[in-house]
């Protein structure tokens, strides 16, 4: 009998090695080499089969484009981050960590998809469970077909027998095939399940929806190759204590990736959120110190954000600063350009800053109001309800210039605030059809001034 022959491979980035490493030399990851037997692909599986016939090489014109319109979803935040709908024959992969919902959009997807067949895949839940989860969210959904499954075969022979219109799995983890040794699970197993995949999704253009488990350092669990093999990749992400879900696009060859769904996690399912600044901005009439509004832009759409800040006398020697939904780092730095620039003296103070709602913010634009929220609770000066910021604030303590400066100002004046401070850019700023006063400034301190008198 042959020897087995084995090898080690890396977890994170798929590289492999005869002998075992204590550091990969592609990824630079500690202790991620796993053994695993090495078996040659069997070619009479279905899915890996070589192609006999070898293609042509065609110019442009001469390719063929069939009239393949996108699905429909039916749900409109889900639809938007895709770009559209479902590209038939494409190949999606919704990551996120445990719990956040991701079976639950998946599920409520499949339901909904009205008079399309719809193949869900669970290698995680049982029907029962399934079942119990359907009748949670008040969908029947008859023409979607359940099957608890976790073997590749079984579930390539599935959709070669029930020929749905899209194929729903939860979770790749669990998937696996005999032609392997190695654990559902693993790189190897993972990369070989998602390959023989995608090859039945574009032979058939039969869209396949995959999820992804995601490691605790945030990237989706198993090799990068994952990302590379499939069209769109999708990360469903929010705080599991707050309501709100966002389903961002990372990488789309289908459409856009600034795009974002949000979405409210209710007793009965997912409920899409159209207009997301009503329900981020706290519902409080009244003004208090420690928070200021950020005219934001997350993804192509802009939404009103409330910024909190509580500034007080640290107790122990060395000030505290913690920042929830914002990087720390950067209100550091923020914190220092108000000490140099504008000679307010933080130096001593716990600072603790909280974007409301749970959500993180990456968009430049919030530094103003982050200073305005710091200023607002050292001073205990309330800023007015009705003023909201945008601008970037440099090392100097200039203003910078934002994007979509137009959009934000519109947004807020549809939500009915008086006034905008925003960074100066040439002539004075007024929009037709708006009431909203456009404050100019060039500086932090120009800013805080018109604010705090
Ligand atoms: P789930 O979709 O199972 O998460 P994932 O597949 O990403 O692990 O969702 C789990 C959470 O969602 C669970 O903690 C309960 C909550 N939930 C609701 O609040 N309402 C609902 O209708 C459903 C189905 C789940
Ligand atoms: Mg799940």
């Amino acid at each position: 009998m042959a020897k087995t022959k084995t090898q080690f491979v890396c977890q994170n980035c798929g590289s492999n090695s005869p002998k075992w490493l204590g550091r990969c030399p592609q990824c630079e990851e500690w202790n991620t080499f796993t053994e695993e037997v090495v078996t040659k692909p069997n070619n009479k599986v279905p899915g890996v089969v070589a192609s006999k016939s070898s293609n042509k090489p065609l110019s442009l014109s001469q390719i063929k484009t069939e009239e393949n319109p996108r699905i429909d979803t039916f749900n409109t935040e889900f639809n938007r981050v895709l770009g559209g709908g479902v590209v038939p024959g494409s190949m999606v992969l919704i990551g996120g960590e445990p719990g956040i919902g991701k079976s639950t959009l998946a599920l409520q997807v499949a339901l909904d998809l009205k008079g399309r067949k719809v193949l869900y895949v669970s290698g995680e839940e049982s029907l029962e469970q399934i079942r119990l989860r359907a009748n949670r969210l008040k969908r029947s959904g008859e023409t979607c077909l359940f099957v608890s499954e976790t073997a590749l075969e079984n579930i390539l022979l599935h959709i070669e027998q029930e020929q749905p219109e899209l194929v729903i799995i939860d979770s790749i983890q669990t998937i696996s095939t005999d032609r392997m040794d190695s654990s559902p699970g693993s790189v190897g197993q993972i990369r070989e399940c998602t390959a023989a995949l995608l090859h039945k999704a574009k032979a058939s253009s039969i869209p396949i929806l995959l999820i992804g488990h995601i490691t605790k350092d945030g990237s989706l669990a198993g090799p990068k190759v994952l990302e590379h093999i499939v069209d769109t990749v999708l990360h469903f992400e929010g705080d599991r204590n707050y309501m709100y879900r966002i389903l961002r696009s990372v990488k789309n060859r289908f459409g856009s990736t600034s795009e974002l769904g949000i979405f409210e996690m209710q007793t009965e399912g997912l409920r899409e959120v159209s207009n997301p600044s009503e329900l981020l901005l706290s519902q409080n009439s009244q003004s208090l110190s420690g928070t200021a509004i950020c005219a934001s832009i997350e993804g192509m759409r802009p939404i009103l954000i409330e910024v909190q800040a509580l500034v007080s006398t640290a107790a122990y020697g060395t000030p505290q600063r913690s920042a929830t939904g914002f990087d720390l780092r950067r209100m550091n730095m923020l914190l220092a350009v108000l000490e140099k620039r504008a000679g307010f003296k933080l130096a001593a103070k716990d600072v603790f800053l909280n974007i409301a709602g749970g959500i993180k913010v990456d968009d430049p634009a919030i530094d103003l109001s982050v200073l305005g929220a710091v200023l607002s609770s050292n001073f205990d000066i309330a800023i007015d309800k009705k003023i909201c910021f945008a601008g970037e604030v440099g090392l100097t303590g200039e203003i910078r210039p934002v994007n979509r400066l137009e959009q934000r100002i519109r947004e807020a004046d549809k939500l009915g605030f008086d006034e905008i401070i925003v960074p100066k850019v040439g002539k004075p700023i007024q929009l037709k059809g708006t009431k909203i006063s456009v404050f100019q400034a060039s500086r932090v301190e120009e800013a805080f001034k018109r604010v705090f008198g």
